[in-house]
């Protein structure tokens, strides 16, 4: 027998452990917010922040310089202790990668010092199932150790060639798996793109359209990532987990940002890391289904009250099939109507 048998995932895998979850538990993460711990600033502002946002994560990887690293994670233990969970916004931490020199006392000094508070850890660099068996372990032996009693989740960045090639086993490696994020700066380098930006377009990318005489021809720029966020949200669709945009580096662009951002929201993405508070907004606004959108979707539901058959709405075809649309949108629309009155409001819920 080459793969686990079912009920064998649902075994927690160190004695004492918290039992895994069958169902991930329901949470709006519109956005990820990154904040780096050793800056003492940011830390102060760390309450402020988790009433703006739906999810507040201490960076310790790429972007912290090696020589605070420590630091780092010296400042995520004082906010996680801190931490008040009935916020309602989520704590995660961005560890550093299995091969880095950081990777073990960042996940033993969290858990042991915080288990209980931290609801997500991201591991970057993430090349297939077996690094995702390796953190699932390790998890479990932290948690039994240390008395946590929910289990800690694991979000995968998406980020090298071998990890696209192994996306859907690497969303299938456990219960334990919340979702995954495009890394597209990383995942750049590790295909080879020429590139130097942190996602988003480029201005080479493009389809030329077909000559016409002497007509000037226009290129139409094409979207670099949309194979991958496609392939991704696959995988996790089909797993039962989440999947996310990931950053988007040029903050004087904001434009750009909404419309990556939005191309992630309408393939099936729930989100994306906000690296600058002007990201925040953009998010926000992206990722909360359309007014409009959410009223007609309500108009179909409320055509058809047991989803089934097939109506007419201003014009437009309605069977079973939209109805399940419609349902994908107005619950996505629920849960930002819990978070926000305004919201609520418009959309009539
Ligand atoms: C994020 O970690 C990236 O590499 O884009
Ligand atoms: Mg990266």
């Amino acid at each position: 027998m080459s793969i686990k048998p079912p009920r064998k995932f649902f075994e927690p895998l160190a004695i004492g452990a918290p039992a895994p979850y069958r169902e991930l538990p329901v949470r709006l993460e519109r956005m990820i917010h990154f904040f780096p711990p050793h800056v003492e600033k940011m830390r102060a502002k760390v309450p402020e922040m988790a009433r703006q946002v739906d999810v507040l994560l201490g960076n310790l990887e790429d972007a912290i310089p090696a020589d605070a690293k420590e630091a780092a994670r010296a400042g995520l233990v004082e906010v996680a202790k801190a931490w008040d969970p009935s916020s309602g916004c989520g704590l995660w931490t961005r560890v550093n990668c299995l091969n880095s020199p950081w990777f073990l006392d960042d996940l033993t000094t969290l858990v042991a010092a915080a288990g209980d508070k931290l609801d997500v850890v991201m591991l970057p660099k993430v090349e297939g199932p077996w690094d995702i068996h390796y953190l699932d372990q390790l998890l479990a032996q932290l948690e039994a150790r240390h008395g946590v009693t929910k289990p800690i989740l694991i979000h995968a960045i998406l980020e090298t060639a071998l990890g696209v090639e192994q996306v859907a086993a690497i969303a299938q490696a456990s219960p334990r798996m919340h979702g995954m994020s495009l890394g597209p700066a990383d995942l750049a380098a590790s295909r080879g793109m020429k590139t130097t930006r942190v996602g988003g377009g480029h201005p080479f990318y493009g389809v030329l359209e077909d000559a016409r005489g002497d007509a000037p021809r226009t290129l139409f720029q094409q979207d670099l990532w949309h194979y991958t966020v496609a392939r991704m949200v696959d995988a996790c669709q089909s797993a039962g987990i989440k999947a996310f945009y990931g950053p988007f580096g040029d903050f004087s662009d904001s434009a750009a940002c909404e419309a990556q951002f939005r191309n992630a929201f309408l393939l099936g993405c729930a989100g994306a890391w906000s690296l600058h508070p002007s990201q925040i907004a953009i998010a926000k606004t992206v990722f909360s289904p359309d007014v409009d959108e959410v009223l007609f979707a309500k108009k179909i539901l409320d055509s058809m009250p047991d989803g089934s058959g097939a109506v007419m709405i201003d014009g437009k075809m309605q069977d079973d099939a939209t109805w399940k649309q419609a349902k994908v949108m107005v619950d996505l629309a629920r849960a930002v109507a819990a978070k926000d009155q305004a919201m609520a409001e418009k959309y009539g819920l």
